[in-house]
């Protein structure tokens, strides 16, 4: 592959799938896995988390929200970054399934005092943390922990490379609107440059067989990546989402319109904007996706946002689910019994 083309995906560095140890379904595990990007997962491997969280998902609706299978495992959440979804999900996810969760936020902990990345990690791996959770502005960041310290590392988001978990969330809820993922046609429209989601969602999808559709600010969007099977992009946004099965969203991060990349936020709306009339022209079952938190009113009007066409509330749920399944997953290899308990 053209160096310029491995540009968008190799953000950050290689990393090889080591510790898989544990045979679960269909002989696949991610006992010890680091999970630091959709690029590093096999089909079966997605499919084994997909499936996983469909069980983990039945537990969020009960009136106990309890399983013992991670009692006696600590998870730490290690957030340079401000979150609320991806955060919460994690402790909750954590907690339903019995770990002792920490959360660590950047604000409020030595971290402000000037500790250094490496020191931090080192402190959290001598207190016994069997998993941390984390999210840095730095890509690679996720990658380098695994470097220096030997808990688990699940990437919440390193920077504009990778966030792992939100692409699974965005495939689970594919699947279970749709009943597949092979085949089908996706939208995806904004900031495809620096978007950690576009590039997991792309990763992801692409592994599953769907066909990706990319639309943005001539700026924002890398024309390379049509060289690649199965990625098409457009100058419109009329022509990427047209037939879509799905409409992938993403946020507009503000700071770049002050950086020149696209003019205002309501030429931004104007060109690129999700509408009704827009909407029209995707199928008519289109399901609607933004990881968010939303601009409404820019990327997506409220009226989609909140409409009969938007899993965007499914998204957050399944957040849940797909956590407990990658916290299952590289914690105890995911034996059956332990799901099901
Ligand atoms: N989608 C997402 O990553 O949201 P948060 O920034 O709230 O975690």
């Amino acid at each position: 592959m053209p160096s310029h083309r491995k540009a968008f995906f190799d953000f950050g560095f290689h990393l090889k799938c080591e510790g898989v140890t544990v045979l679960s379904k269909n002989n696949v595990s991610l006992r010890g896995k680091n999970i630091l990007g959709l690029e590093y997962f096999t089909p079966e491997e997605i499919e084994l988390v997909l499936d996983t969280a469909k069980e983990m998902k039945n537990i969020i609706h009960r009136d106990i929200k309890k399983l013992p299978t991670l009692r006696g495992k600590s998870v730490v959440t290690l957030f340079y970054e401000p979150s609320t979804r991806t955060r919460t999900s994690f402790e909750l996810a954590g907690k339903y399934l019995s770990a002792d969760v920490v959360n660590i936020t950047s604000s409020t902990s030595s971290i402000v005092k000037g500790e250094s990345l490496r020191d931090t990690l080192l402190t959290l791996e001598d207190m016994g943390v069997d998993a941390i959770i984390m999210r840095h502005s730095a890509e690679g960041a996720a990658e380098y922990a695994t470097k220096v310290v030997s808990p688990v590392i699940i990437n919440a988001g390193d920077g504009a490379h990778a966030h792992p978990s939100q692409g699974l969330l965005n495939l689970f809820t594919i699947k279970q609107h749709k009943g597949t993922l092979k085949g089908l046609k996706v939208a995806i429209i904004g900031d495809i440059l620096h978007s950690r989601v576009a590039r997991s969602d792309i990763w992801g999808m692409r592994k599953m067989g769907i066909e990706v559709h990319l639309a943005g600010p001539k700026t924002l969007l890398p024309r390379y990546l049509a060289e690649e099977p199965g990625i098409f992009v457009h100058d419109r946004i009329e022509d990427a989402i047209k037939d879509a099965d799905v409409i992938n969203v993403l946020r507009i991060q503000l700071e770049r319109m002050k950086s020149g990349l696209f003019p205002s936020l309501r030429e931004y709306a104007r060109v690129f904007g999700l509408n009704k009339e827009r909407l029209a022209l995707a199928k008519k079952d289109v399901l609607i996706l933004h990881p968010g938190p939303m601009n409404k009113g820019v990327e997506i009007s409220p009226e989609i946002a909140y409409g009969p066409n938007s899993a965007i509330q499914d998204q957050v749920q399944n957040g849940v689910a797909i956590r407990m399944a990658l916290l299952t997953l590289t914690l105890t290899g995911g034996k059956e019994n332990e799901i099901t308990d």
